[in-house]
């Protein structure tokens, strides 16, 4: 098997890097991590990726004196390293739209809502204030505007009556660690593709039963 050579890039903790990194040590997955970027030196990931022995990078873009500078010096890093597909795990910084279009189709975003609901920052606390009681989490390719693009794959995750942001991040965070590597078999494997701003070709078990939350009774 032919795993492709992924590159993620981080801005802090690095759970969902770590998810990767583990589902990489999987004899049947896809893909391995062949690189590991950090807009942020101190970022807690850049460790994650250091004791799992992958070549890592800070890429530091208070250095830089536009976005498009640092995003030129991030793609230089990338092909250096032979990248194939691209992860964003927790990385805070917005594209330029032509690097978007330089990893069109090859690179995928997590974010802990139900897409396209709920983009941006403070998601848990927007969903709780909104009163939704199923949120989730989304992986999708990476368009020019934020959390947007076609998906790959997302999980519901109940919203509980006495949640705050912090107790649904965590159920979330959960939900996302399962949900990413399970997105980055589909891609790196070429099970699913983009086709007019959708992704087709994802088995799908054809269950139809229902999510109700609360449950029925
Ligand atoms: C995750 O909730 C992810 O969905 C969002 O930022 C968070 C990153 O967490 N984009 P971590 O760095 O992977 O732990």
């Amino acid at each position: 098997m032919i795993r492709k050579r992924v590159g993620v890039l981080i801005s802090g903790r690095g759970s969902n890097l770590q998810a990767l990194i583990d589902a990489c040590r999987l004899r049947d997955f896809p893909a391995e991590i062949v690189m590991v970027i950090s807009n942020v030196p101190q970022a807690q990931g850049l460790l994650r990726a250091e004791a799992a022995l992958i070549p890592t990078l800070a890429i530091n873009h208070k250095d830089f004196s536009s976005r498009e500078a640092f995003d030129v010096a991030l793609d230089k890093a990338l092909n250096e390293a032979h990248v194939e597909l691209l992860c964003n795990a927790g990385f805070m910084r917005l594209h330029t739209a032509g690097f978007v279009e330089r990893w069109r189709d090859r690179h995928l975003n997590i974010h802990p809502s139900l897409l396209p609901a709920f983009r941006g920052l403070d998601t848990h606390a927007r969903v709780i204030e909104a009163g939704v009681t199923i949120s989730g989490c989304t992986v999708h390719f990476v368009r020019s505007e934020m959390d947007s693009g076609p998906i790959v794959a997302q999980a519901a995750v109940p919203v509980l009556g006495d949640d705050t942001a912090d107790s649904l991040a965590i159920r979330v965070l959960e939900a996302e660690h399962r949900l990413y590597p399970h997105a980055l078999r589909l891609v790196a494997s070429g099970a699913v593709s983009v086709e007019g701003e959708r992704v087709i070709g994802t088995a799908v078990e054809k269950d139809q039963a229902l999510l109700f939350w609360p449950p029925l009774p």
